[in-house]
C-alpha cells in the first residue's frame, strides 16, 4: 500500500512530493524533508566493518552455494540473532546505552522507518478502472477514425541522443507515420583542446546533419522536422506559432528526452528527468484537449531501473513499489519521480499516456551499431580497451613498462560478482516497441518493460571481453572494491603521476559497480509481447553484448572516434563489411569465432583507414530501393 499525497511541508523538486517516511513503530509519516540522500544506496552501508565483513562473506557465500535466497535469509537471521544478543546484554545489564552500544560494535543497524511512495491518487481503485478504460476506449475510437493508413503526425523529443536517432532511423521506414517534429536544443560546438565556443548551430542545422548520418535523404527526409524548444521550459519552449500548429496536427508525443547521467546532481537530474517530463505531460494535455485535436496518445520513456535496488526480487511491471535497498543514483530516482507524475496526469487529468521502460539499452542486436553513443555499458568496455592498448605501446624502458603493466592490471580489475545478472536489451528492438506502441490502444496505462528474458552474468560478460578484447577482467568484490581496493589503487594512480586515471577508475568503479553486484533485481516482462505484439523470441544477449565489443574495438576505436561524421561512415562500411561476411559464411556474425572474424573483417576493410578494401555492395534499406 503507498503512502498518501503529500501532507507534510515540501519544497519544488523535493522528494517528500513523491515520497512518505513511514515511523515503523507508529505506522505514521514522520514529518520533515526528506534529503535526496537518504534514498540512494550509498547512504545506507559500508558505515560499520562488520556490515562490510558481511557483505563480503555474503557474496562469496552466494557464489559458493548459487542461492541468492538462501544467503539473504541466513544474513537476515544473522542480524535479527545479533539483535537480540544486544538486547540481552541491555537486560543483563539493566543498561539501555549498554544494549546501544553492543547493538553498534555488532553492526546491528536498527531500521526505524521505511520509505513509501504516495499514491497518485484518492481515488479508489475500482474509480481508477473506470477512468483508464474510457481513455482506452477514446484512444481506439480515435484511432480507428483515421483508418487503414493512419498518417500519424509524431512529436518527438530527445532526436539527437543514442535512442532518438534510432527513433528516426526507424521512422523513416514506417508507412504508418507522416510527418515528424523533433524539438532539439540548439549546440554549442566548442574548441576540444581550449573548450572555446567555436559556433551554434540551430536545430535546422542539427536536423540536417543528423538526417545526413542517418543516410535519410529526398521524400523520406521531407518526413521530418525540427523545431527549436528545451524539455526544461513550460510548453517545451517552443515558440507560440509553432505550438498553436502543433496542437492542431499532432496524433502522439513521444517523450525520450532526458539526463541519462549516473553521476549528476540531484538538482540537475531533477530538472531535465522531473520538469522535463512534466513539461512534456502539460504539453500533450494542452495538445489533447485543444479544439478538433487529432491527438491519440502520450509515450513516456522511462527505464525499467524505476524500480532501483529489490535484491533479486521480481520487479513487476505494473506496480511501483518504493524499492527495499534504495536507488544506485539520482537518475533513476528521479525517472520513478517522472513515473509517478505520468501515473498522475493519466488518473487527474484524463491524459491518455502509455509507459515504455527499457533496461539497459545497447547497440543493434547484429552489428553493434549505437552511432557514436559512449554512455552505459560502453564506458568501462571503451576504458579496458583503451588500457589494453596502453599497456601494449609501452615505451622500451623497464620502468615505462612495470608502470603501464601496474596501470593496466589496476584498470582492468572491476567490481563485481560473477553471478550478478544485467538487463541489456538491444537498441532496435527497444524502439520496435516505442514505435508499436503508437498504435496500441492497450498500452494506454499500462507500464511496459522493454528488457530481456535472456539476462547476462558478470562472468559471461568477462568471458566475452576475454575473447573480443584480449583483455582479463578480474572481477573484484564490489564491498573489498570500495573500501579497500579502490582507496589503495588511487593512491598508488596519484603517486606514480596519473590523477586523471585515478579519477576515471574511481568514477566507473563507483558509478556501475553498483549494477555488477549481486541481488539485481528481475525486471518482469511479458507486455512488450502480450500488449505491443513484439517478437517473443528476445535477442540473444551474448550475441548483442559480443558485437557490442567488436563494434567498439574496430569501430568507435574503443570511443577515441568521436566526430560524429566519420563515427556514421565507419558504421556504414562496417554494416556492409558484416553483411558480407554473412552472406560468405552462412552464419550470423556473432556465432563466428574470433580470430575468424577478425581474418574476414580484415579481408575487407583497411583497419588503418578503416575503408573498404574492394567495392562493398551497401544493401540499400527497402525504402530508400524503392525509391531509387
Ligand atoms: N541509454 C539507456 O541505456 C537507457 C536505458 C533505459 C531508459 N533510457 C531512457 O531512454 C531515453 C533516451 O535515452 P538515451 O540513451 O537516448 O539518452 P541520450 O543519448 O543521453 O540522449 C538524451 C537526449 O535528450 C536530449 N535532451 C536532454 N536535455 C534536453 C533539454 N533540456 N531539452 C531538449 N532536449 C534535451 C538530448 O539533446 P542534446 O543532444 O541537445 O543533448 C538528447 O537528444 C531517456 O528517457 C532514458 O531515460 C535509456
Amino acid at each position: 500500500m503507498r503512502a498518501r499525497p503529500p501532507t507534510t511541508e515540501t519544497t519544488d523538486d523535493s522528494p517528500s512530493r513523491y515520497i512518505a517516511r513511514i515511523s515503523l513503530s507508529t505506522g505514521k509519516e514522520v514529518p520533515g524533508l526528506i534529503d535526496p540522500d537518504e534514498l540512494l544506496v550509498h547512504a545506507h552501508r559500508d558505515h560499520h566493518p562488520v556490515e562490510v565483513m558481511a557483505q563480503f562473506v555474503a557474496s562469496r557465500l552466494v557464489h559458493l552455494t548459487q542461492s541468492e535466497d538462501a544467503v539473504r535469509v541466513g544474513l537476515k537471521k544473522i542480524h535479527r540473532l545479533a539483535g537480540k544478543l544486544a538486547e540481552r546484554v541491555g537486560s543483563v545489564t539493566g543498561s539501555e546505552a549498554m544494549a546501544r552500544q553492543t547493538k553498534k560494535l555488532l553492526g546491528v543497524v536498527d531500521r526505524r522507518v521505511v520509505f513509501r511512495f504516495r499514491e497518485p491518487t484518492h481515488l479508489s481503485e475500482k474509480e481508477v478502472r473506470a477512468r483508464v478504460e474510457k481513455l482506452e476506449r477514446d484512444a481506439r475510437t480515435l484511432l480507428k477514425a483515421r483508418g487503414r493508413n493512419p498518417r500519424l503526425h509524431v512529436l518527438v523529443t530527445g532526436a539527437t541522443g543514442f535512442l532518438g536517432k534510432e527513433i528516426l532511423s526507424q521512422v523513416a521506414e514506417d508507412r504508418r507515420i507522416e510527418q515528424v517534429v523533433a524539438v532539439v536544443r540548439p549546440e554549442t560546438i566548442r574548441d576540444p583542446k581550449t573548450k572555446e565556443a567555436v559556433k551554434v548551430l540551430s536545430p535546422q542545422e542539427r536536423g540536417a546533419l543528423l538526417l545526413e548520418r542517418l543516410r535519410i535523404g529526398g521524400a523520406r527526409a521531407k518526413k521530418f522536422r525540427f523545431v527549436e524548444g528545451d524539455i526544461e521550459k513550460p510548453s517545451l519552449g517552443i515558440a507560440p506559432g509553432e505550438l498553436a500548429r502543433l496542437r492542431k496536427t499532432l496524433t502522439h508525443v513521444v517523450h525520450c528526452a532526458a539526463s541519462v547521467s549516473f553521476d549528476d546532481t540531484y538538482g540537475n537530474s531533477y530538472r531535465a528527468n522531473v520538469l522535463g517530463c512534466l513539461n512534456a505531460l502539460n504539453f500533450s494535455v494542452a495538445c489533447q484537449e485543444a479544439e478538433g485535436s487529432p491527438f491519440i496518445h502520450h509515450v513516456a520513456i522511462e527505464t525499467s531501473y524505476i524500480h532501483g535496488r529489490k535484491k533479486a526480487s521480481i520487479a513487476q511491471e505494473g506496480a511501483l513499489v518504493f524499492p527495499r535497498h534504495f536507488y544506485n543514483n539520482f537518475y533513476e530516482l528521479t525517472k520513478a519521480f517522472a513515473s509517478i507524475e505520468t501515473d498522475r496526469a493519466m488518473i487527474a487529468k484524463g491524459l491518455r499516456v502509455a509507459q515504455l521502460l527499457p533496461s539497459i539499452v545497447i547497440g543493434n542486436s547484429r552489428t553493434g551499431n549505437n552511432r557514436g553513443d559512449t554512455k552505459v555499458v560502453n564506458a568501462p568496455i571503451n576504458a579496458f580497451g583503451r588500457a589494453k592498448e596502453a599497456s601494449e605501446n609501452a615505451g622500451d624502458e623497464p620502468l615505462d613498462k612495470a608502470r603501464v603493466w601496474m596501470i593496466a592490471r589496476m584498470a582492468n580489475s572491476f567490481p563485481g560478482d560473477p553471478t550478478a545478472e544485467l538487463n541489456l536489451v538491444p537498441v532496435d528492438r527497444v524502439v520496435a516497441g516505442i514505435l508499436a506502441a503508437l498504435t496500441v490502444p492497450e498500452a494506454i496505462s499500462a507500464r511496459i518493460h522493454l528488457a530481456t528474458d535472456n539476462r547476462i552474468r558478470s562472468d559471461d560478460i568477462v568471458r566475452i571481453v576475454r575473447e573480443e578484447l584480449g583483455v582479463n577482467v578480474r572481477l573484484a568484490d564490489p564491498t573489498l572494491y570500495r573500501n579497500v581496493t579502490l582507496p589503495i589503487v588511487k593512491t598508488a594512480l596519484n603517486a606514480v603521476g596519473e590523477p586523471k586515471l585515478a579519477n576515471a577508475l574511481q568514477k566507473l568503479g563507483t558509478i556501475f559497480g553498483g549494477y555488477g553486484e549481486w541481488g539485481q533485481p528481475i525486471h518482469e516482462i511479458g507486455n512488450d509481447v502480450k500488449i505491443l505484439g513484439l517478437p517473443i523470441r528476445r535477442p540473444n544477449t551474448e550475441h548483442a553484448f559480443r558485437m557490442l565489443c567488436r563494434h567498439n574495438k574496430y569501430v568507435q576505436e574503443f570511443g577515441r572516434v568521436r566526430d560524429a561524421d566519420e563515427v556514421a561512415r565507419r558504421e556504414r562500411v562496417w554494416e556492409k563489411a558484416l553483411e558480407e561476411m554473412e552472406r560468405r559464411t552462412g552464419h550470423e556474425v556473432a556465432a563466428i569465432p574470433t580470430a575468424r572474424f577478425r581474418e574476414l573483417l580484415a579481408e575487407q576493410v583497411d583497419f588503418k583507414t578503416f575503408r573498404p578494401r574492394g567495392r562493398l555492395r551497401y544493401a540499400r534499406p527497402r525504402a530508400e530501393r524503392s525509391q531509387a
